[in-house]
């Protein structure tokens, strides 16, 4: 395993699989109170530039569980936010820290402040991707379907962070991935050629890549710093929702994930989302499973 997680696509299948594997044993033991103080003593920074509720309660929470503190570090309130640069600040932080979790704008940010930091660096969410939160989906999805190589992965909405690790994770994990976009909202051109050849397909029809689906996901139409673009994306994805029509296109029984805050009558109406809601809180509680599996990976050793 490297140093940090930045992104899924610097995983192999066999590094995905094993924090999986170590998520599902930290959750069994964590619901039969058996505590796992791996990181006793160590600090991991949590660095926000953009809002959370999941990543920074599941992250602070998952830490203390391991016996370790959680500092949150608010981006404004940083010399970085007053421009201290970032090689600076992952050298400083260094001394200092064990971990950092990182949720920000720029993927390239990330990847320099890992360059620079002698610690795990952890991508929270960047524009670019969402590696945490998607290791909790495939989680969730093996939690409920027992497996996930062959399955049929669907995701209907904007080509974003979600979008672009879904894909990688869904096909590091041998599922079959479809995703539906307008044509000029397709995911990042990096994970295109990443599935290039894989079991991949885009589309701009939600039907088709709905089709015989065992697991749809949906993301907002207009992600963090986006807010700008509301009202135009509002039109553009007009259609492209998650709806009992389109579950009609679906397997039986098909699973529907939202890695949440979920917006009811865009991307997916209130009737799909409450008919789904345990399997989509499953979702949410496992961020704090696989965070602390990534965690304990990273700065425990396991
Ligand atoms: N899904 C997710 O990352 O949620 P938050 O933005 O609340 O952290
Ligand atoms: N695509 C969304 C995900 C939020 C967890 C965003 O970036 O705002």
């Amino acid at each position: 395993m490297k140093k940090d997680l930045l992104k899924l696509m610097d995983l192999s299948k066999a590094e995905l699989l094993h924090i999986l594997d170590v998520a599902d044993q930290l959750k069994y033991d964590q619901k039969h109170g058996i505590a796992h103080p791996i990181l006793k003593g160590k600090t991991l920074g949590m660095i926000f530039e953009k809002s959370s509720t999941r990543t920074r309660v599941s992250f602070e929470v998952g830490i203390a569980q391991l016996g370790g503190h959680g500092l949150f570090l608010s981006g404004n309130d940083l010399q970085m936010g007053r421009g201290e640069p970032i090689e600076d600040t992952a050298r400083v932080l260094s001394r200092y820290l064990d971990g950092i979790m990182i949720r920000t704008f720029s993927q390239e940010m990330v990847e320099t402040l890992a360059d620079y930091a002698t610690i795990p660096i952890i991508n929270g969410l960047t524009d670019f991707c969402h590696p945490c939160q998607v290791l909790a989906d495939l989680m969730t999805i093996r939690e409920h379907l027992s497996t996930l190589e062959g399955l049929k992965m669907c995701y209907i909405g904007d080509g974003n962070n979600m979008a672009n690790s879904l894909i990688v994770g869904g096909l590091l994990a041998d599922m079959e991935v479809a995703v539906a976009t307008p044509k000029a909202y397709k995911p990042d051109a990096s994970v295109l050629s990443y599935a290039e050849g894989k079991p991949f397909t885009w589309t701009e029809d939600i039907f088709e890549a709905a089709r015989d689906a065992d697991v749809i996901f949906t993301d907002v139409w207009a992600s963090m710093g986006q807010e700008g673009e509301a009202e135009e994306r509002r039109k553009v994805f007009t259609g492209y929702q998650v709806n009992e029509e389109l579950l009609k296109a679906a397997k039986k029984n098909c699973m529907v994930q939202h890695c949440l805050p979920a917006h009811r009558g865009e991307e997916i109406t209130a009737e799909v989302f409450e008919a789904h809601a345990n399997e989509i809180f499953d979702e949410a509680e496992n961020r704090l499973h696989a965070q602390k599996a990534v965690m304990a990976i990273l700065m425990g050793n396991l």
